[in-house]
């Protein structure tokens, strides 16, 4: 029997109604991963925050997870474990980064549509986001369900993109969003990775189109043709009755697959309020 749940979107999206991550025991991690493979994103509300180690315990059991990013220039941790992304708008010592500051302009790109970490060989899978503190207005975080998208693509437009793949680089999405350009070592430490722009989930066969703003070109076809067909995907994906607006509230933790989904985080006055929101993400193993 699956877990309780009701449905955040027509199309995809779970929301528990009596499961505390914190209790789950591994033994029923594989009907939440049935779940996430039918619904792409799952919402789980707790009355008090999941503790950081709560956090990557519980995202460990998912698979395989991401320790300690690459480091950008000019950061350091206010969140002392290497699997935790800090997503806040928070400097190291708890004040709210200045408008200006290069780290809160690196962060402000994630209001672009991606999936996370297309950009490494070995992609992430499922991220686990958790809401410690949200502001009173903004800072949703939207998602589209990719397998939707590519199935109501045309059938010329699925055959075109048969065995076509694309080049994701973090610093181009740094770049677009408005994002400093990046130093030599930064460069140097995240080059681009190459993957198909449609995908299947080998579970249950569904494909997906794998769509990021961290894709700087489609390879093989000419650079014009590559960026117009981009741009007409884009505008496919993004129609509105594809996405999902997730509120949050505290306590909180959304978890989706970055290979069936794409997602982004929308403005909120980031000067005025926190919003401090923790990350891990699971990446594919290395088999
Ligand atoms: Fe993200």
């Amino acid at each position: 029997m699956s877990l309780p749940h009701t449905k955040l979107h027509p199309s995809f999206g779970a929301k528990l109604l009596d499961t505390d991550l914190r209790e789950i025991e591994p033994n029923v991690i594989w009907k939440l991963l049935d779940l996430m493979d039918e619904h792409a994103v799952c919402a789980v509300p707790h009355r008090v925050p999941l503790t950081n180690e709560q956090h990557i315990h519980f995202s460990k059991m998912l698979g395989p997870i991401e320790r300690s990013a690459k480091k950008i220039a000019g950061t350091s941790k206010r969140l002392p474990f290497d699997e935790i992304i800090d997503q806040s708008n928070l400097g190291p010592e708890g004040n709210i980064y200045k408008d200006g500051d290069r780290r809160l302009a690196l962060k402000r790109a994630n209001r672009l549509w991606h999936t996370d970490m297309s950009f490494y060989r070995i992609r992430g899978t499922y991220s686990v986001l958790s809401a410690h503190i949200v502001p009173p207005e903004g800072g949703n975080t939207e998602l589209i369900d990719m397998r939707a998208v590519y199935r109501d693509l045309s059938d010329t437009m699925k055959k075109q993109l048969v065995n076509m793949s694309s080049e994701h680089c973090y610093w181009h999405s740094r770049t677009l969003g408005g994002g400093p350009s990046p130093l030599p070592e930064e460069k140097a430490s995240r080059p681009p990775a190459i993957h198909p722009l449609v995908i299947e989930n080998k579970r249950n066969r569904r494909k997906s189109l794998y769509l990021a703003s961290h894709i700087r070109s489609i390879r093989g076809i000419e650079e014009n043709q590559g960026a117009k067909l981009l741009e007409e995907l884009n505008e496919f994906a993004t129609q509105k009755k594809y996405i999902l607006s997730y509120q949050w509230s505290v306590g909180d933790v959304l978890i989706w697959d970055n290979l069936a989904t794409m997602h982004r985080a929308t403005p909120f006055p980031d000067q005025k309020y926190v919003r401090d929101m923790r990350r891990t993400t699971c990446r594919e193993s290395l088999n």
